[in-house]
């Protein structure tokens, strides 16, 4: 399988090849990367060959960008479908890459099955624990890690954020999440999720004080990720005062969905000219940052896309004119901003 799987993507290669010899073939982005260089997919970008070809060439690492998530795993009846998500664990087996598991208890998503439960506290944390446990067995020994709690902190830092798990567990939803994570592999990275951090120091306080708190419970936590969804007009210096204050804690990092929207940053308006050269220094700082960690922390950098096309901002609100958040172009070329992050990395 292993086999087949190079053989077709060295002809898909060289099919995209023939078009980079027109502009200058260039070297794969991973291999700037002394670490993992991840990117998000879905399976409904897999019978695009270009598509296929650019994330077998330039990239370690997938991370399934919905399909791992509970609103497409568990069913209401409590059953579990693992179709989608295990096809893009096969294609990253087929071209040598490894999987990063996203995401396993997010405010954003419950379900019927556990609002059903939310009256019995004790069937529904045996409900939680089992979920936890059976989606990890399913994939041990396929994934480089775990996002087992995501997005957990308010954006005004002043709370844990409010959702199913927490009403019904408490605030020992996430450290019960962590123990269920670790007793089904305890050999998997186990990761805590969050974005906004660079935005609002306050919140990266109260995200570094749930991992002390965490820590000093004992509880297994090994890797702290920093989605890093940001707009061009952000103050330079944060992401690297962010990825500072976050290893300062001697765990792993992973930046972990990076993308560096010109539209967010434009507002309304409908020409993105003042916040190119800006995006472009965010990219440099955010690589230049993420490189100078200490190597036993680079945990991995993923990017939240390939192609401006493939953004889940042009998914949400494509409107006039697209975004640019991505280091690749509409057509697969890499973009300046592209080539100045592989520069910095
Ligand atoms: C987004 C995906 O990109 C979309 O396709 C999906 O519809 C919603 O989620 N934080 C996360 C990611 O942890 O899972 C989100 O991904 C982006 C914000």
């Amino acid at each position: 399988m292993a086999a087949l799987g190079a053989g077709m993507g060295a002809a898909l290669l060289s099919a995209c090849g023939r078009g980079e010899a027109a502009t200058g073939a260039i070297a794969p982005l991973k291999s700037h990367a002394p670490f993992p260089l991840g990117v998000c997919a879905m399976t409904a970008q897999m019978g695009d060959p270009q598509w296929a070809a650019m994330i077998a060439t330039h990239f370690d690492r997938l991370t399934p960008e919905w399909e791992m998530k509970m609103e497409y795993i568990l069913q209401p009846d409590g059953s579990l479908r693992f179709d989608a998500p295990d096809r893009i664990v096969q294609q990253a087996r087929n071209y040598g890459q490894s999987v990063l598991g996203h995401t396993l208890i997010w405010y954003a998503q419950d379900g019927d099955y556990f609002q059903k439960l939310k009256g019995n506290r004790p069937a529904f944390e045996a409900a939680y624990r089992a979920y936890i446990r059976d989606v990890m067995t399913h994939y041990i020994g396929s994934v480089d890690g775990w996002d087992v709690v995501n997005e957990p902190i308010l954006d005004d830092g002043s709370d844990l954020r409010d959702c199913l798990w927490r009403e019904v567990l408490g605030d020992a939803y996430i450290d019960i999440a962590y123990q269920a994570a670790h007793e089904a592999d305890p050999a998997c990275p186990l990761i805590l999720n969050d974005y906004n951090l660079e935005y609002y120091p306050a919140k990266r306080k109260r995200f570094l004080s749930l991992v002390e708190g965490m820590l000093t419970r004992g509880v297994p936590l090994h890797v702290l990720g920093t989605q890093t969804h940001i707009a061009a007009d952000l103050p330079r210096g944060a992401i690297r005062e962010t990825l500072r204050d976050l290893a300062a804690t001697g765990l792993k990092i992973h930046l972990s969905e990076l993308d560096i929207s010109l539209k967010e940053a434009a507002k309304n308006a409908l020409d993105f000219k003042d916040y190119r050269d800006a995006q472009h220094a965010l990219y440099e700082e955010a690589a230049e940052a993420y490189a100078a960690l200490p190597s036993a922390q680079q945990f991995g950098l993923t990017i939240w896309g390939l192609r401006d096309k493939d953004s889940w901002y042009n998914r949400k609100d494509r409107g006039l004119i697209a975004d640019e958040p991505l280091l690749f172009d509409d057509a697969g070329q890499l973009k300046p901003v592209g080539q100045a992050f592989v520069k910095a990395l």
